[in-house]
């Protein structure tokens, strides 16, 4: 079922709120995560869905967006995607470092709503795609940013052959990780290391050992 108005819905949902490790930022973020699951469900029409990512400012996405912020020239005069953007969050810190354009790409049918509206909180502004770009070869941009995508096998397998495509053609690959089940730390080269402020409703610990990394092309 198409959702009616997932502005409003977001707008009603969430409060406005600085995202811990990266407060130059702020966000619309839930509290907590069953009530706005379900109101997903019943508002889509549909029972086991994923949980609503785009509530929430995920480690791997907090690390990465400070790590921009704090290094401008990995991304300022650069054009960027944020892939799995989720909330848009590090997009935004793309954006505000100095990035050229930012793409936001999720396959989540809320993420282009709570992407528009979390930009124009910032007063930053990107592009949204819903399509999986996954199932193509990766888009002509100078730098990917990958926020906490190594939390599923399937989902991981496909984003490291992806990724590893693009840094292979030139591409910057800048991934944010908090020792997620299925990342594949070999190939990769640590950037920094990070103590990220998360929530119990999401995580096992309030505080989140996290990465940020990059892949080196394959020689
Ligand atoms: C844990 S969240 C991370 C969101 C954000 N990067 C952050 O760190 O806060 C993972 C995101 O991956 C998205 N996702 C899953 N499969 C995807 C795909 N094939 N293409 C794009 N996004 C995908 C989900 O919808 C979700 O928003």
């Amino acid at each position: 079922m198409p959702i009616a108005d997932p502005a409003a819905f977001i707008l009603a949902n969430t409060r406005l709120q600085p995202v811990p490790h990266a407060p130059e930022i702020s966000l619309w973020l839930a509290d907590e995560v069953t009530p706005i699951w379900r109101l997903t469900e019943e508002e889509l029409g549909e029972m086991g869905l994923p949980p609503p990512f785009w509530a929430f400012a995920w480690a791997g996405g907090q690390s990465l967006a400070r790590w921009l912020l704090d290094h401008p020239d990995e991304v300022a005069g650069k054009r960027v995607l944020d892939f799995a953007a989720g909330s848009g969050l590090v997009g935004i810190g793309a954006m505000k470092a100095g990035a050229t354009s930012v793409l936001c790409a999720d396959i989540d049918p809320f993420c282009a709503a709570a992407v528009a509206l979390n930009a124009g909180a910032n007063r930053v502004s990107s592009g949204f795609t819903e399509a999986d770009l996954l199932d193509a070869p990766p888009p002509d941009v100078d730098v990917i940013c990958a926020g906490d995508v190594f939390y599923e096998r399937p989902m991981a397998e496909r984003v490291l052959a992806w990724l590893s495509t693009a840094a292979d053609r030139g591409v910057r690959v800048l991934v944010g990780d908090p020792l997620r089940t299925y990342f594949p730390k070999d190939g990769f080269d640590l950037l920094a290391e990070y103590e990220v402020p998360t929530t119990r409703e999401l995580e096992d610990s309030a505080v989140k050992r996290t990465r940020v990394w990059t892949l080196p092309a394959r020689p």
